[in-house]
């Protein structure tokens, strides 16, 4: 499996649909799945009327942002598909790095997927699977990427491409992001390639090693993020424990 013409993510295997406004990207690419399409299909959007975000969080989506979604079908085994949120933090990593200037601030990944430019919020990725009534199963990968808007009601610190010096338009910025995805599915290699993925994602990371709060749904954690495992679960030593942590959103202390 690689980067080459014809490769199951080669850039001439995906397809790509614009449109204007829709209530979701992710919603209109799970509609085309149940409709039997072939999936490696992009959609964009100027606008989205529900924008959805991580745990039921809707995602504000005015015109002027990037608003991307993905559909694969079968992707990889189930087994194996643990590591492509991780892949998917890489793809948007690269890109964001393929066009802020050289004095922006650091782009780095905060555990899961979130991508942080000077330890700011700068995009959401949502990934969403579903099992198809004819035995496929849909994985679509959404991402938001603030451009010139940038929510001004988060709980976190959040920036905008245009903050960090970058002027680019969502139809300039999506080719950047096409390719950079193509290239991180294909080293993906149907989650074969785990090792060299969680590899690359400790090394694009931020605070390994410091003190973090982890917000489940029913408490928050505090801890030293000790980094992650091989399925990408965040590896948190308590003082009493070292737990591992498949969701959560990490604040760092
Ligand atoms: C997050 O909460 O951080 C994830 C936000 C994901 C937003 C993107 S925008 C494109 C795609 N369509 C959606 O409805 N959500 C994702």
């Amino acid at each position: 499996m690689g980067f080459q013409r014809g490769g199951r993510y080669s850039l001439d295997a995906f397809r790509h649909e614009a449109l204007g406004e829709v209530t979701s990207t992710n919603t209109e690419c799970l509609a085309r799945a149940r409709l039997g399409d072939p999936g490696n299909l992009w959609v964009t959007a100027a606008r989205q009327s529900a924008g959805r975000g991580r745990r039921g969080r809707s995602w504000a989506s005015e015109s002027g942002n990037l608003y991307a979604s993905l559909l694969l079908i079968d992707p990889a085994p189930p087994e194996r598909l643990g590591s492509l949120p991780l892949a998917v933090s890489l793809a948007v990593h690269a890109t964001l790095r393929s066009v802020l200037p050289m004095a922006a601030e650091a782009v780095e990944i905060k555990w899961p997927n979130d991508v942080l430019i000077g330890r700011k919020k700068s995009c959401g990725i949502l990934l969403e699977s579903e099992a198809l009534s004819d035995g496929r199963r849909a994985v679509v990968i959404g991402i938001g990427i603030n451009i010139g808007h940038r929510p001004d009601d988060a709980p976190y610190g959040v920036t905008s491409l245009q903050e960090q010096g970058c002027h680019i338009s969502p139809d300039e910025l999506f080719p950047h992001l096409y390719r950079e995805m193509a290239q991180v599915l294909a080293a993906w290699d149907e989650g074969r390639a785990v090792s060299s993925i969680t590899e690359r994602w400790r090394n694009a990371a931020c605070g390994i090693g410091g003190q973090i709060r982890v917000n489940l749904p029913d408490r928050s954690i505090d801890g030293r993020f000790a980094g992650i495992d091989d399925q990408g679960l965040l590896i948190l030593d308590t003082g009493h424990a070292s737990m591992a942590i498949a969701a959560g959103d990490v604040f760092f202390l």
